[in-house]
C-alpha cells in the first residue's frame, strides 16, 4: 500500500530495503517532546493568524498532549513504516482526532520541523553540559584549595621540569573546562534562532507569524533565511566540536590519572568506587573509568568527523543525508555526559599522596632553574652562563649520585667560586614553588588568587 502522507502520487509502497534504509524512527524518537512542543506552538500560531480554526487548534493541542503521555507511559506504538518521529506523531494524531489532524502541517514541512526539533534538543543538551561542567569545575576547586601548598613535579616531555603545586595543576584543568563552558554558552547564543516557518525551503504563502512561534519556543528570534534554515546543521557541528575539545581535555586528564595511579608514580590512589580489580592478579587496582573516558574521546571525535563529512558535499537546501546528523550527536552527547560525570566522581574521590608527590618533586634536579636564577640574581651572571654553570653542577651531582641540595659548598664553589651558602635556601622544592609569584605562577599565594577568581565565577 502507498504512504498515507504522500500516497497521491504513488502507486506502490517502498521496497523492504528502502523502508529499512529510509527509516529514522529507531533513533529520532528521542525528539518526541521537542516535536510535540513545536507542533503545539505551530498550531497555536496558525489559529492566532486565522489560518486554522480555534476549534481545530484545540483538538490538535489536546491530541498532541495525549500522544505525549502515551509516549511517556510507554503505550505508544512506533512504526517503521511511518519513517520518523514527525510522521509517527501526525499519524497517531489523525487516529485520535480525525480530519483536524490534517491541518497541522499547513505552512510547514518536515524540513523546518526536523531543524526545529533537533535544534531544541541540542540547545537543551548544551544546557545540561553547562551544568555538568560547573560540577566538574567545583570538584577541582575543592581539590585545588585543599592542595594549594602540595608540591609535585611539573613536567615537560613527561620529564621532571620544575616543582609546582598540585593545586596549580588542578587549576590548569579549571581553566580548560572553564573555556569549554564558555564555548557552550556561546553556542547556545549562536543557535538561539527558530527554524519553524522556513517550510520546505522557500517560506510559505500563508500569513504565518514566525516571531510568535520563536517566542513561544524560547528562541531569541526567528532565523532570517529560509534556505539556510533547512540546510544548516552548524548547531550540531558546533555541539560536536565543543564536545570534541572538551573530551580532549578529559582525555588528557584521564591519561594523567592513569599515569599517576601506577605504583611507579604513586601520586594518587583511586577510590574503590572508580576502579576495578583483576580476575587473575589479586594485587591489581585498575583505572578503568579513566581509561574509558580516554576512549570515549575517540568516539566523540569520530562523530564530529562523521557529520562534517556528511555535510561537506551537500548542495542547498535539504538532502536526506542530513538525517544522519542525529545519531552522531546523540552518541556524542551520551558519551560526553558520562565522561564528565565519571571524571567529576574520580576527582572528588581520589586520594592525593602528598609524600610521594613531594619526593618526586625533589628528584630529577627539578630545582636546577632555581640555582641558575640565583647565580643571575646574587652573582650577577648572565643567564646563559648561569645555565652552563648549573649544567655542570647537575653533571657533578649525577656523577656523585646525589641531589643538587646534597652537593657540598666546596663542590659548588669548584664549579663557580661566586657561589655562597645562601644557594641552599633556593634548592628546596618549597622555596622554589614559593618564589614563583609572577601572575598566574605556581606560588601558593598566586594559586589561591586563581581559586578566588574562579570561585566568584562558578
Ligand atoms: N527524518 C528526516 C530527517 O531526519 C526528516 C526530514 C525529512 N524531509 C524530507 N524532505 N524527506 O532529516
Amino acid at each position: 500500500s502507498s504512504n498515507q502522507m504522500w500516497g497521491g502520487r504513488f502507486a506502490s509502497g517502498p521496497a523492504a530495503i528502502m523502508e529499512e534504509i529510509n527509516a529514522s524512527i529507531g533513533f529520532d524518537k528521542k525528539l518526541y517532546a521537542q516535536d510535540i512542543r513545536g507542533s503545539i506552538a505551530h498550531a497555536t500560531m496558525l489559529a492566532h493568524q486565522g489560518i486554522i480554526s480555534a476549534d481545530d487548534k484545540d483538538k490538535i493541542v489536546h491530541g498532541l498532549n495525549t500522544i505525549l503521555s502515551e509516549i511517556e507511559s510507554g503505550q505508544f506504538v512506533f512504526s517503521r513504516k511511518l519513517e520518523d518521529i514527525h510522521m509517527n506523531v501526525e499519524a497517531r494524531l489523525a487516529e485520535l482526532i480525525g480530519a483536524a489532524a490534517g491541518r497541522l502541517h499547513t505552512a510547514r514541512s518536515r524540513n523546518d520541523q526536523v531543524a526545529l526539533d533537533f535544534r531544541l534538543w541540542v540547545k537543551e543538551e548544551l544546557q545540561k553540559v553547562e551544568v555538568s561542567l560547573t560540577s566538574l569545575i567545583a570538584a577541582f576547586l575543592d581539590r585545588a584549595e585543599e592542595h594549594a601548598d602540595t608540591v609535585m613535579p611539573g613536567f615537560t616531555h613527561l620529564q621532571t621540569a620544575q616543582p609546582v603545586t598540585f593545586g596549580h595543576h588542578c587549576m590548569a584543568y579549571v581553566e580548560m573546562f572553564g573555556r569549554d563552558r564558555q564555548r557552550v554558552r556561546h553556542a547556545i547564543e549562536h543557535m538561539d534562532e527558530s527554524p519553524i516557518g522556513a517550510a520546505a525551503l522557500a517560506g510559505t504563502g500563508f500569513a504565518i507569524d514566525r516571531h510568535m512561534t520563536a517566542k513561544a519556543l524560547g528562541f531569541r528570534e526567528p532565523t532570517r533565511n529560509s534556505i539556510d534554515t533547512v540546510s544548516d546543521r552548524d548547531f550540531a557541528l558546533e555541539f560536536l566540536s565543543i564536545a570534541s575539545i572538551c573530551a580532549t581535555h578529559l582525555s588528557r586528564l584521564a591519561e594523567e590519572i592513569v599515569i599517576w595511579s601506577t605504583p611507579q608514580f604513586g601520586f594518587v590512589r583511586l577510590s574503590d568506587a572508580f576502579s576495578t580489580g583483576s580476575s587473575i592478579m589479586p594485587q591489581k587496582k585498575n583505572p578503568d573509568a579513566a581509561e574509558l573516558v580516554r576512549a570515549k574521546t575517540g568516539r566523540i571525535n569520530g562523530s564530529l568527523i562523521a557529520l562534517l563529512t556528511v555535510m561537506k558535499g551537500l548542495p542547498l537546501a535539504y538532502s536526506k543525508d542530513m538525517q544522519e546528523d542525529k545519531e552522531q550527536v546523540f552518541d556524542a552527547a551520551e558519551s560526553l555526559e558520562l565522561a564528565i560525570a565519571a571524571m567529576t566522581g574520580m576527582i572528588g574521590d581520589l586520594t592525593v599522596r602528598t609524600d610521594r608527590m613531594k619526593a618526586a618533586a625533589g628528584s630529577g634536579y627539578s630545582t636546577a632553574t632555581d640555582l641558575a636564577d640565583w647565580l643571575v640574581r646574587e652573582a650577577g651572571l648572565p643567564f646563559r652562563e648561569a645555565h652552563h654553570v648549573t649544567g655542570r653542577a647537575v653533571a657533578l651531582a649525577e656523577q656523585k649520585g646525589c641531589d643538587l641540595a646534597e652537593l657540598s659548598l666546596e663542590d659548588l664553589q669548584s664549579i663557580n667560586p661566586a657561589i655562597t651558602a645562601g644557594i641552599f635556601d633556593v634548592l628546596t622544592v618549597e622555596a622554589s614553588v614559593a618564589s614563583r609569584k609572577s601572575f598566574g605562577g605556581t606560588a601558593p599565594s598566586e594559586v589561591k588568587k586563581q581559586i578566588a577568581w574562579w570561585r566568584a565565577r562558578n
